[in-house]
């Protein structure tokens, strides 16, 4: 068989007549990391947006039990009617928002939701305005149809830590912005919009009739307000008819990250296109995991305090542990589970990660990862116990001490 008939030596071919859009996808920064490190016996993983607690079984148990009975089925594509209910009233109950069911809708995942939420918003050729450094998904969602991430660099000093310039943001809509991206509380830097910043970027897209993703997935991690604070929420500023769609995930509150359940609010107008995207994407997700996402709404308040709890300890010995170094760049970030920070005398944070990895034994995630203004910053998750925050953090501050 000549080489250009065998199936091996032609399928690398393939890639040259896929979407440019596809190929084009940038691999995951955090991963390599993840990939080199992972072997390391007793590595200390920070790289990955996620705690260290399993899902709490009365959750899992509400899934056993309906697959147990029979729950198989295909299933309603915009969520069963008792996740919906539940979430409305989680909802009313956080946000104090009127308590309407068909305002939510039940996804794969707070990504899958981000997705669905570009897809109703977003065409080929469109501008998303995304306040960087970000967690990179958001960009790369909008790219795989063709729209064009435009960054808007946060700004940063040390007394006030990660902040959005509202001129900036404007400055850089054109005619082909179509939506803002705002994560708040933010991964990776931590940075939450006050209630004023919130407005501002609302009077920004109402007056240039722009859509506003709101991605308030860390809304519960705030650190400022006390004990079971929630950040500012575009639920506060809002009327009932602006152009927001939130997207929202059961991963981070109730440790489910490897469910990959969430869902999209939106006004009760968009629903039946949303059930279409739905149901032309994964066309809903399965029932028992729903039953374990309601579990997780009626019976999971207690879970949830103990892991803000647990991640504002986390947050407060890395800090001190940083600031005892005389290194580093950092603010202590008011929300979200991430330390953002630079290292004075590293510049390559790849590289730097690569070395914690071998010299510390700590898994960190290069802010390279980040988009745009992450070159300088390594990324820290100190959503874990106490023991192991205090031992990596030990383990950080005597390598940056060498
Ligand atoms: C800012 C932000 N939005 C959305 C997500 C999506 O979470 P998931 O797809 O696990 O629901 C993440 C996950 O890390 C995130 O950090």
């Amino acid at each position: 068989m000549s080489a250009s008939a065998d199936p091996l030596f032609s399928a690398p071919s393939l890639l040259d007549h896929i979407r440019p859009q596809a190929l084009a996808l940038p691999e995951s920064g955090i991963v390599e990391v993840m990939n080199y490190g992972r072997k390391s016996e007793g590595i200390i993983p920070l790289w990955a947006g996620e705690g260290d607690l399993p899902t709490p079984s009365f959750i899992s148990e509400a899934a056993t039990r309906s697959l147990a009975a029979g729950e198989t089925f295909y299933t309603w594509q915009r969520g069963i009617p008792e996740l919906r209910a539940a979430i409305a009233r989680y909802m009313t109950r956080l946000h104090g928002v009127p308590e309407d069911p068909e305002r939510y809708y039940v996804t794969g995942s707070g990504m899958q939701a981000i997705q669905i939420a570009l897809a109703l918003t977003l065409s080929a050729g469109d501008e998303i305005l995304i306040p960087s450094p970000v967690w990179p998904n958001a960009a790369a969602a909008a790219e795989v149809i063709g729209a064009r991430p435009v960054f808007v660099p946060l700004s940063f000093d040390e007394a006030r830590g990660f902040w959005l310039d509202l001129d900036r943001l404007e400055s850089a809509v054109t005619p082909r912005s179509r939506v803002i991206f705002i994560n708040s509380p933010a991964n990776p830097t931590g940075f939450v919009a006050s209630r004023e910043a919130l407005a501002g970027v609302l009077d920004i897209a109402r007056r240039h009739g722009l859509w506003i993703v709101a991605d308030e997935i860390y809304g519960r991690f705030f650190y400022e307000a006390g004990e079971g604070g929630l950040a500012p929420s575009f639920h506060d500023v809002m009327e009932p008819e602006d152009r927001i769609l939130f997207v929202q995930t059961f991963s981070k509150n109730w440790a489910m990250t490897g469910w990959r359940l969430g869902w999209i609010e939106a006004h009760p107008s968009l629903g039946p296109v949303l059930e279409n995207l739905i149901q032309y994407s994964t066309s809903g997700v399965a029932a028992f995991m729903q039953r374990a996402g309601v579990a997780a709404l009626e019976r999971g308040e207690s879970f949830v305090a103990h892991q803000i709890e647990r991640a504002r300890r986390g947050r407060d010995i890395v800090a001190r542990g940083l600031a005892s170094s005389n290194r580093v760049r950092f603010a202590t970030p008011p929300g979200a589970f991430y330390m953002f920070f630079g290292v004075e005398g590293e510049t390559d944070m790849r590289a730097l990660a690569l070395k914690l990895v071998d010299e510390a034994n700590i898994g960190l995630a290069p802010g390279t990862a980040f988009g745009p203004g992450g070159e300088r910053y390594i990324r820290l998750c100190f959503a874990r116990g106490e023991a192991q925050m205090l031992e990596a953090t030990d383990r950080l501050v005597r390598w940056l001490q060498k």
